[in-house]
């Protein structure tokens, strides 16, 4: 079968099954009702000299969800890296909650200053990385938000001589609709020179 994306259901049923697996922010922010964490799956590094992150949450202007409503007025957000043992908690902050419930205690983690920015991080995250806003564009019914990493957060044992290694880090990623993958099935490929 081939044909427009419309032809395998939607643009995003097509997308978000074959642009896989993804890496998941979960983004925490602060805004006028208090301490927000969400995930978005949208998610990428961009960039590197300077180091920028970006995510797309779906809505723009007055239907914009709080994650960029906070981060476009306090300029600060943090990725927190889900891991195995946070994924649970992590989908838990995915539900829309009313405007006094905080997702922080409804996943049962604990919320934390960041170091560097206005926004609070997650304090059982293995990584966690602080981010001024870079820029934010629309993209259709998408907004863009792009952040400088600034500050990082790392847990000891990920190190191996002062350096992550990839290896202790038990990411997960998330495939389409209630699917994820985890990152413990590795191999290695040497580069061609
Ligand atoms: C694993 C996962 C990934 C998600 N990725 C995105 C995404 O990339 N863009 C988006 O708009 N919503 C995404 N969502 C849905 C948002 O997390 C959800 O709408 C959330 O309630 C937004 O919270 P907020 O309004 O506090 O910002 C995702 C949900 C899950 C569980």
């Amino acid at each position: 079968m081939d044909g427009t994306p419309d032809v395998f259901g939607s643009p995003y049923r097509l997308l978000s099954a074959v642009v896989v697996p993804r890496p998941i922010a979960w983004v925490s922010s602060r805004g006028p009702r208090g301490e927000n964490l969400a995930p978005f799956s949208f998610f990428n590094v961009v960039a590197i000299d300077p180091p920028v992150v970006m995510f797309a949450p779906v809505g723009v202007g007055d239907d914009r969800k709080d994650t960029p409503e906070n981060v476009l007025a306090t300029e600060a957000f943090v990725v927190n890296v889900v891991t195995d043992d946070l994924v649970e908690a992590m989908n838990e902050t995915a539900a829309t909650l009313g405007p006094d419930e905080s997702e922080f205690e409804r996943a049962g983690v604990t919320a934390v200053d960041a170091t560097a920015v206005d926004a609070p991080r997650v304090a059982e995250a293995h990584v966690s990385l602080e981010c001024t806003l870079y820029d934010s564009m629309e993209v259709g019914g998408s907004t863009l938000v792009f952040g400088e990493v600034v500050h990082a957060h790392v847990d000891d044992d990920l190190l191996v001589d002062g350096k992550v290694d990839v290896t202790r880090l038990d990411a997960t990623g998330r495939l389409a609709g209630g699917y994820y993958a985890t990152t413990r099935d590795r191999f290695h490929l040497e580069r061609p020179p």
